[in-house]
């Protein structure tokens, strides 16, 4: 089966809603002959803006985080229907620097998917290794608790309406990309876990995205591998130009061409 593929682009907190939406009144047209699904995770104050700008263009416009809870006092954070009020169409969870600068555990993210699928905003959740995991071998441990944590008490059916990203540690914002053969090893084993516990259908639904210093260079070469559908994309998102080469990168397997040589 072929899934779905998405290329993201992650905003952080960057950009004015006057940014935004000169951003997207540039970047729509440019993006007119995309054969993927494209997202757009923008800093709260410019959900409105840009998905008015993006109305009608098929760009899904999301947040970066939000509240586990549907309301409440709780000074500085936002709700997922305040989210969905504005425009907002998806949320990424478990984003690396939020567990990391902001002490977000995979338990309060779980609460946050929960509370996600509860408002019926598609949830993107991000996991993904430390370097010192990485090189003390714990790769497959780490990455197994943080989504069975995260995703803990949801049904198959639930899951299918998410998507995936991993995401290394050491790769997000370092330049360092995780090489095409490591992100395939490591998307492979993502989703055979997900068959384990939620079933092959599940597994074989759900898009899986890398994140990590993905570039106009690297962006075609990750997407052609099996388990790769598609990338998230931090620093490179910010220039419509750069974006725009993503966007418009064709999945290629280099190495699986390589190999027929
Ligand atoms: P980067 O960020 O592309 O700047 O490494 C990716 C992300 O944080 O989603």
């Amino acid at each position: 089966m072929t899934r779905r593929r998405i290329v993201a682009g992650n905003w952080k907190m960057y950009k004015t809603v006057r940014d935004s939406i000169e951003y997207v009144e540039s970047f729509v047209p440019a993006i007119d002959q995309r054969t993927c699904d494209v997202y757009l995770a923008v800093p709260y104050t410019a959900i409105q803006g840009a998905s008015e700008a993006c109305r009608g263009s098929g760009i899904c416009v999301g947040a970066q985080n939000m509240n586990d809870c549907q309301e409440g006092a709780f000074t500085g954070e936002i709700a997922g229907q305040m989210l969905k009020d504005v425009g907002a169409e998806f949320v990424i969870l478990g984003h690396s620097e939020r567990r990391l600068f902001f002490g977000e555990s995979s338990a309060f993210v779980n609460r946050k998917v929960r509370r996600a699928l509860e408002e019926k905003i598609e949830a993107v959740l991000c996991v993904g290794e430390t370097l010192e995991q990485r090189e003390a071998g714990l790769v497959a441990e780490t990455l197994k608790q943080q989504l069975s944590e995260s995703l803990e008490g949801l049904s198959a059916e639930e899951l299918q309406t998410m998507v995936l990203a991993y995401e290394p540690v050491w790769a997000v914002g370092t330049g360092k990309t995780a090489t095409p053969e490591i992100a395939q090893e490591t998307h492979q084993m993502l989703r055979n876990f997900i068959a384990e516990q939620w079933g092959a259908e599940t597994a074989e639904k759900l898009p899986i995205l890398y994140g990590g210093s993905v570039k106009p260079g690297n962006a075609s070469v990750l997407m052609g591998q099996a388990d790769i559908d598609g990338v998230l994309v931090g620093g490179a998102s910010l220039s419509v130009e750069t974006f725009v080469h993503i966007v418009l990168a064709e999945p290629e397997d280099v190495l699986a061409s390589a190999e027929h040589d």
